[in-house]
């Protein structure tokens, strides 16, 4: 089959060091999620720098009104397809819902998905008694990420997808919770739907680098679900943070090329993406 995504990357390899690197030196880190080898490629050869295959495939590839139904099987096979693609390019993936309930569950499921799938950097949601995996495994040399705000996982008990940390008590909380994850090890937090502001002084307080989604430009680097980008979700309503770039470009390369650049120039998200 003719294949246009076949032109090799020259980029160095991206690793953890440099993205706490970019952020000391104020370079914005571009993130996206992919499902798949192709779009992974795109991707590569676009200059995004990691590359999450996020457990929002149970939503966007499977069909689901959630993350809730994705296993941890599905998340090793999606990460294999995504780690064929990429050259440069550092991959992370999230361990599923129930995943990580425990340390010695989150050590065996990260170790699965770091060696089946070929991630570098395993994604978990939240914070209180999930700080003990988060130890656990960063102390066993598993680079984590951590997730906080809105965190899919919790959406039964959060009540929908709704935007976090916008009274004084939940924001505080946040900020607590920020500061406990990174004492704990972990080498990146994602902050989902927060306040702008709320947003830019956690990452201010962090050595580690913040990823956004819905979550302003303050963050050291911005993330979006690669649907979305595309204008493909297929949602009744489009969340305020997304922005399909798509439109009025006529190929998917130029809208990962754009994206990422709007992203490095600060120019995405802009006023009309985020949360007061
Ligand atoms: O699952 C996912 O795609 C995510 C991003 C929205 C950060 O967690």
């Amino acid at each position: 089959m003719y294949s246009s995504n076949s032109a090799p990357t020259t980029r160095a390899a991206m690793s953890l060091p440099e993205l706490i690197a970019m952020k000391r030196s104020g370079r914005k880190i571009v993130c996206l999620t992919a499902y798949d080898a192709s779009f992974a490629r795109a991707m590569d050869r676009a200059g995004i720098d990691l590359v999450l295959v996020g457990d929002s495939l149970g939503m966007v590839v499977q069909g689901h009104g959630s993350t809730l139904p994705v296993s941890l099987r599905d998340m090793c096979y999606h990460s294999a397809c995504v780690a064929k693609g990429l050259q440069s390019a550092l991959l992370m993936a999230d361990l599923p819902f129930q995943s990580y309930a425990s340390p010695a569950q989150a050590h065996a499921s990260a170790t699965q998905l770091m060696a089946e799938g070929g991630a570098s950097v395993v994604k978990l949601e939240g914070a209180g008694v999930i700080l003990e995996s988060i130890r656990y495994l960063a102390d066993r040399d598993i680079p984590v990420c951590a997730h906080l705000g809105l965190t899919p996982q919790s959406v039964m008990q959060l009540g929908g997808f709704k935007v976090q940390g916008r009274d004084e008590a939940s924001a505080d909380r946040l900020m607590r919770q920020a500061v406990e994850v990174q004492a704990a090890g972990a080498s990146l937090l994602v902050l989902e739907c927060i306040p702008a502001t709320l947003a830019t002084e956690i990452s201010a307080m962090l050595t580690i680098p913040t990823i956004g989604i819905g979550a302003g430009p303050g963050c050291d680097g911005q993330v979006l679900v690669m649907h979305d980008l595309l204008g493909l979700a297929g949602r009744s309503r489009r969340p305020r943070f997304v922005r399909n770039f798509l439109q009025g470009r006529d190929s998917i390369d130029a809208a990962f090329e754009a994206y990422a650049n709007d992203v490095r120039e600060g120019r995405f998200p802009a006023a009309e993406h985020i949360y007061q």
